[in-house]
């Protein structure tokens, strides 16, 4: 599924178009809770998709600018020409009105200005998006300029004590336009606002399933290949595990996996991916060793996008390398995720920011000579789960916790050696293991430990002074690692981790807790 044309002659969607809103993958995913594909684009690339078809529905996001800003996000309004139906939420709106020929204006003073909670008040025809909404009803602003003049055709829908004009609907064009936000779950009605504009407005469907996905992504990744055949790389976490389960339903045989043992996994974990595989699935499986290569490349490098590049090139040479011993091999399969992608590449115009490298997205080389399988690009992580959990494999690889592509080295802040790996190897043990026997990593997205650089510290061991190195316990709930909040743990349990730790590894002599949520954080530490 390529961005471009992944859609076409497939179920409808709605295409968003992101002008820089924090809430853009909120939007996404509200879409998607209703049964409906949602793909988010730039404003710069909004008609290129309307083009390419597939798209039933648009969805304009709000957006940090004003429209009167120089910088403000350029959207072509020939992404209106094929007359889908459009919901335009804040800037959305604004840049909605400001297209059609209303009047937008900027905060002047206190009655154009309102952040958080106001009270909306519904006319006696607010239009369809407020089906079944009683008014008065909460809803979340955040807006400094607001619509001061709609455009023709259009008719106002609801008000707020400060904004007269916050939501207008016009009925020929099916366009819908709402300063407040409804993807936010303090707009208390912001999911019948939006599932009456999918359905009712749109004439959307309900078919994005686990199984219309299954069934679909086999289709296309069978038309992408063709008689080829694909290298994978496979971790064993569930990204690549699922990915791998879909390309093999779709060529079978012709799918070779490759697990790389690359020096930066965590303990045991070669030996339990192997066995899991023989176990529970009929796939080609290698395991090559190429962990001398990989800490080779990394020694002395401590910047963490270096790292990343290092490693995202060794691992492409290991892959290239692999797929040299098959006959037809053009294809790389991978477990991108939507999150990598989005993290990965500044896709709105400089709105957003990349925030780190995933290996698999931000460290490819441009001469990668294979084409690229990656049947998980469009979905979120715990989507991903469900659809694993669809195809019957094992809760052992659904529910197994992510772990990077780099491994440790985004766990071991400053250089990575042998030993220092082997250190944060023996520490990371003892806190999977404690939290899993404290019965406690069910409502865990992730736990793990963190090696600092030569922030050593001064302790007393036996009467003796110690000045060795800290390590950080991280453990974090989340959804979709988009965001994530830091775990609070029983007393003991974190008693328990710090004493064996300490007892345990050598050139450990203080555990730290890291209690940052994600942002302003990264769940890694870099
Ligand atoms: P951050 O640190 O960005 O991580 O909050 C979000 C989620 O992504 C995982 N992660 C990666 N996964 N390749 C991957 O396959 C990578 O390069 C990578 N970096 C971070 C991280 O463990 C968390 O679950």
């Amino acid at each position: 599924m390529t961005e471009a044309t992944g859609r076409k002659g497939l179920r409808r969607g709605v295409l968003i178009v992101d002008f820089g809103t924090q809430y853009c993958q909120l939007i996404a995913r509200r879409v998607r809770e209703h049964g409906v594909f949602s793909h988010i684009t730039t404003p710069a690339g909004a008609v290129a998709q309307v083009e390419a078809g597939g798209y039933g529905a648009i969805i304009l996001s709000g957006g940090p600018r004003s429209v009167y800003e120089a910088d403000a996000p350029v959207l072509d309004p020939a992404v209106l020409d094929r007359g889908l139906p459009v919901l335009g939420i804040c800037y959305g709106m604004q840049w909605l009105s400001r297209a059609l020929g209303g009047e937008v204006v900027p905060a002047t003073g206190e009655t154009s200005r309102e952040y958080g909670h106001a009270e909306l008040s519904l006319n006696s025809t607010p239009g369809p998006v407020f089906d079944r909404v009683a008014g008065p009803t909460q809803v979340w602003m955040s807006h400094g300029d607001e619509v001061a003049t709609l455009p023709e055709g259009f008719v106002v829908g609801a008000s707020t004590p400060t904004c007269p004009n916050a939501a207008a609907y016009d009925a020929s064009r099916r366009i819908a336009m709402l300063q407040f936000h409804p993807e936010v779950t303090h707009t208390v009605e912001g999911q019948t606002i939006l599932r009456n504009f999918l359905f009712d407005v749109a004439q959307l469907e309900a078919d994005w399933s686990p199984g219309s996905i299954v069934e679909e992504t086999v289709a296309a990744l069978r038309e992408q290949i063709g008689t080829g055949e694909v290298v994978l790389g496979l971790s064993g976490g569930v990204d690549s595990s699922v990915a791998a389960m879909l390309i093999h339903r779709a060529i079978g045989d012709r799918l070779h996996c490759v697990f790389v043992d690359n020096g930066l996994l965590r303990a045991g974990e070669r030996a339990s991916v192997e066995g899991l595989f023989q176990r529970n699935f009929e796939m080609d499986v290698c395991v090559v060793d190429a962990s001398e290569r990989f800490l080779e490349d990394l020694a002395g490098v401590t910047n963490p996008e270096k790292k990343r590049h290092l490693i995202g090139h060794r691992f492409v040479d290991v892959f290239r390398e692999a797929a040299s011993r098959y006959e037809d091999a053009r294809f790389l399969g991978q477990g991108t995720l939507y999150p990598d992608v989005i993290e990965s590449v500044a896709a709105h115009g400089g709105a957003t920011s990349v925030i780190k490298s995933h290996h698999n997205v931000g460290g490819l080389p441009e001469d990668l000579g294979m084409e690229l399988v990656e049947p998980l690009r469009q979905l979120f992580k715990d989507e991903v789960r469900v659809i694993g959990r669809s195809m019957d494999m094992p809760a052992e690889v659904i529910d197994r916790q992510p772990f990077p592509g780099p491994g440790l080295a985004v766990r071991i802040v400053g250089e990575i050696t042998r030993e220092r790996c082997e250190l944060l190897r023996d520490a990371d043990r003892i806190i999977t293991t404690e939290i899993e026997a404290a019965g406690c990593s069910a409502g865990l997205w992730q736990y793990f430990g963190v090696l600092l650089p030569t922030v050593q510290s001064v302790g007393v061991m036996g009467d003796a002074r110690t000045y060795e190195n800290p390590v950080v316990l991280r453990a974090v709930t989340s959804a979709d690692a988009m965001t994530a909040d830091w775990a609070f743990l029983p007393e003991d349990l974190l008693r328990r981790i710090s004493n064996r730790i300490i007892n345990e590894v050598r050139g450990v002599n203080r555990v730290v807790l890291d209690i940052t949520s994600k942002p302003p954080g990264t769940i890694e530490w870099e």
